[in-house]
């Protein structure tokens, strides 16, 4: 056990904040999708770090966060649609996977061996200024626990990290909601390897064409198990009907009138207010002791493709 502190996130705690990502310690901050668990990108042992906080089964490839596109170029190869992209949505939750440069300076844990890296480019002030504060790239993944819904508040954090990590710093509620949007720029191809707090038809937008279908199993995101955002009671997805114990994630006002535990993503039907709320809508129903969470159906379009991917992970089935 170490002491966590969790601070607000002041000029003093963020320059301390970078202090200790320097010395390879764990810091955990504010992006404005959720919030991440940072360490030193290029040491092996500070990464090496995170997988022990969070309990991760396996070396999953890390996102390096990196306050501009000139650093993060430092340690990616940008083609044309890759520049476009981050030139469009950096600062932003937006997550580039584009070729590593040889002799690229984060360390192959960060990247579990691959030969492409994750880059992002977060716009939240309190990342921004860590990593400024930094120096150096900082790996993060979200900063729960494994198997634990991604953390949206300092309290979320303090709850799942508490005694294993150095620092919190307390940005407030993050305002996406959910996590970046996954875009691979490899081989000429563009495709989506996570649905995200960008929608497909802004990327499409920028890219001036479609996005191409994943062809190529390796440059699957490896971290995407099924069960991966799992609160304890079980999800029945687009219920149209309530049963007498559900617990239920509404969406629109749909069970407006059902007499049980509820809470309505966004009763005006609003898809980035319904991401905003997910993550702990999910975990306060969890925290009521139901067995099962019916959730009203939410929409394909824009935003709502990640909150139905969020939903069947935390939906699907577990060993
Ligand atoms: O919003 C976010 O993206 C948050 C904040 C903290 O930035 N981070 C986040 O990280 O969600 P994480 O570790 O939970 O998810 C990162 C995903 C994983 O599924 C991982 O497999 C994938 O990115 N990934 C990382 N590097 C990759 C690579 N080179 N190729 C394919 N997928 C990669
Ligand atoms: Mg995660």
């Amino acid at each position: 056990m170490i002491e966590t502190r969790c601070l607000p996130a002041d000029p003093s705690a963020l320059a301390e904040g970078g202090a200790i990502l320097r010395a390879g310690g764990l810091v955990a901050f504010p992006t404005e999708t959720v919030y991440g668990l940072g360490a030193d990108a290029t040491s092996g042992e500070a990464v090496a770090k995170i997988y022990a906080a969070k309990e991760r089964p396996q070396f999953n490839p890390l996102i390096a966060h990196c306050p501009d596109l000139a650093s993060a170029e430092l340690y990616g190869r940008f083609g044309d649609d890759a520049r476009k992209l981050a030139e469009a949505f950096w600062p932003g939750p937006l997550t580039l996977v584009v070729p590593a440069r040889q002799n690229c300076a984060v360390s192959d844990l960060a990247r579990a061996g691959l030969n492409s890296i994750a880059l992002r480019v977060p716009a939240h002030p309190v990342a921004q200024a860590l990593l400024r504060a930094a120096g150096v790239p900082v790996a993060a993944p979200s900063a729960n626990r494994s198997g634990r819904v991604s953390p949206t508040h300092a309290g979320h954090v303090m709850g799942d990290l508490e005694g294993r990590i150095d620092l919190v710093l307390d940005g407030g509620a993050t305002d996406v909601g959910v996590e970046s949007t996954i875009i691979a720029c490899l081989d000429g191809k563009v495709s989506l390897l996570r649905p995200g707090g960008l929608a497909r038809d802004e990327i499409e937008r920028v890219i001036g064409r479609k996005l191409d279908a994943r062809a190529d199993e390796t440059i699957n995101a490896p971290g995407l198990l099924a069960s991966h955002y799992a609160p304890k009671a079980r999800l029945r997805l687009d219920a149209a009907t309530i049963e007498k114990d559900d617990a239920i994630l509404d969406f629109g006002g749909r069970f407006a009138d059902v007499q049980q535990a509820s809470f309505d993503l966004s009763p005006t039907g609003n898809l980035k207010e319904a991401a905003a709320n997910l993550f702990a809508f999910l975990r306060a129903l969890d925290a009521t002791g139901a067995d099962v969470i019916a959730v009203a159906p939410i929409p394909h379009e824009g935003l709502g493709e990640a909150i139905r991917d969020r939903l069947s992970r935390a939906a699907a089935p577990r060993d």
